[in-house]
């Protein structure tokens, strides 16, 4: 019997021929549609950077070039007690990095929350005086970026120095210390790692013009005395009423005049209403999207996203990095009790119509 040569070279091509449809269902990777220099990043919990969240890791590794740790690096994580440094989870967290070519950032050396006690507190249970509150921030980020020394890529140094109306937050760093521990943390930062990047990083700066002035403020003091600093970062934690892209175009050229590039360090979108009282189960009222989110909101996200990434393309030069807090909606801290969508995949792990928004405007802008 003699073989039909080209039937048979039919039935070979026939099912790779569906290949690159298959391929196209795939979603595109953001990192490969950004900005080039540009950095694409999310936030990873424990699970994830552990490796346990087998789903996540492989979306992770195929959509984003840089990562941050959700919790791991706060004060409280790293050293709980007074020289009581662990850095197990922490090391595995940069390595997940590492090992996948990405920009590994640390996140935060000096803030208010998520810190012991004991670093604020003197024996007699007050307040540590200057110069003790200086020697354990100095030995804290000493220790903690001298570690990661050529690995981190760089550092929220301060988050969240500042209040609503720009003034400086009456944070115990402050009361301790006096208004130059934001430059000292700084100093010491920079004496540990000459070599990474180093952030001021803060929330409503694009939604309060007061507090963005008053971000702006701490960035030329820290410039007039010398000190290091690269990007100011805006955590990006908004609502689909608020900042609005008028209000987010104004705050990237506001903070680009600094002579720093600016970063999207925190983004997700909050869709549901303010909270009721903690400790308490959530009223329906509160909590409306239980069994998914109606069509409508879905696409009103979407836009949001797609309006905010204009934006962030039009001043690709100013941006440097745009990070979403949490992989997919059932990650998001934004949830606290409650079934909240601030993300571009959804609790199945399936991209949203977000995702496509976001993809679109980075392909066709
Ligand atoms: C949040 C984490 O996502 C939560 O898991 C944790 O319980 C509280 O902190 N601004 C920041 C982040 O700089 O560190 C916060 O992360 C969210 C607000």
């Amino acid at each position: 019997m003699e073989i039909d040569r080209r039937a048979f070279g039919r039935a070979l091509v026939a099912p790779l021929a569906v290949l690159p449809a298959l391929a196209s269902a795939q979603p595109a990777a953001l990192k490969a549609l950004v900005p080039k220099g540009w950095l694409i990043g999310v936030a990873l919990n424990q699970n994830q950077s552990d490796g346990r969240d087998a789903v996540a890791v492989e979306l992770v590794t195929r959509q984003f070039n840089a990562i941050t740790p959700e919790n791991l690096l706060k004060f409280q994580s790293v050293q709980p007690q007074p020289g009581a440094f662990t850095f197990d989870a922490q090391d595995r967290y940069v390595a997940f990095g590492r090992d996948r070519g990405m920009a590994v950032i640390g996140h935060t050396l000096v803030w208010h929350s998520q810190t012991p006690a004991w670093v604020w507190a003197s024996s007699d249970g007050g307040l540590a005086d200057r110069a003790t509150m200086l020697e354990r921030m100095r030995t804290h980020i000493t220790t903690l970026v001298g570690r990661y020394k050529g690995r981190i890529r760089g550092w929220d140094v301060v988050n969240e120095a500042l209040n609503d109306d720009g003034t400086l937050r009456d944070s115990p760093w402050r009361r301790g210390i006096g208004d130059d521990y934001i430059a000292k943390a700084f100093e010491f930062a920079r004496q540990a790692d000459p070599s990474a990047e180093l952030y001021y990083n803060d929330y409503n700066l694009a939604t309060r013009p007061e507090k963005r002035a008053g971000a702006i403020r701490i960035v030329k003091d820290l410039q007039q005395r010398g000190l290091r600093v690269d990007a100011v970062g805006e955590q990006g934690h908004w609502r689909l009423e608020s900042p609005t892209p008028a209000a987010i175009d104004q705050t990237i050229t506001e903070l680009r005049a600094t002579g720093l590039k600016v970063m999207i360090t925190e983004l997700d979108v909050n869709l549901l209403p303010t909270a009721g009282p903690r400790g308490q189960p959530p009223a329906p009222e509160t909590n409306p999207y239980v069994n998914g989110l109606p069509e409508d909101v879905q696409q009103a996200l979407a836009r949001y996203y797609a309006d905010a990434f204009r934006v962030f393309l039009k001043h690709r030069d100013a941006i440097t990095r745009v990070t979403f807090w949490g992989v997919s909606d059932g990650d998001s801290w934004l949830n606290r009790g409650r079934v909240n969508h601030p993300l571009l995949w959804d609790r199945q792990r399936q991209p949203k119509p977000a995702f496509a928004s976001v993809a679109n405007v980075l392909t066709t802008t």
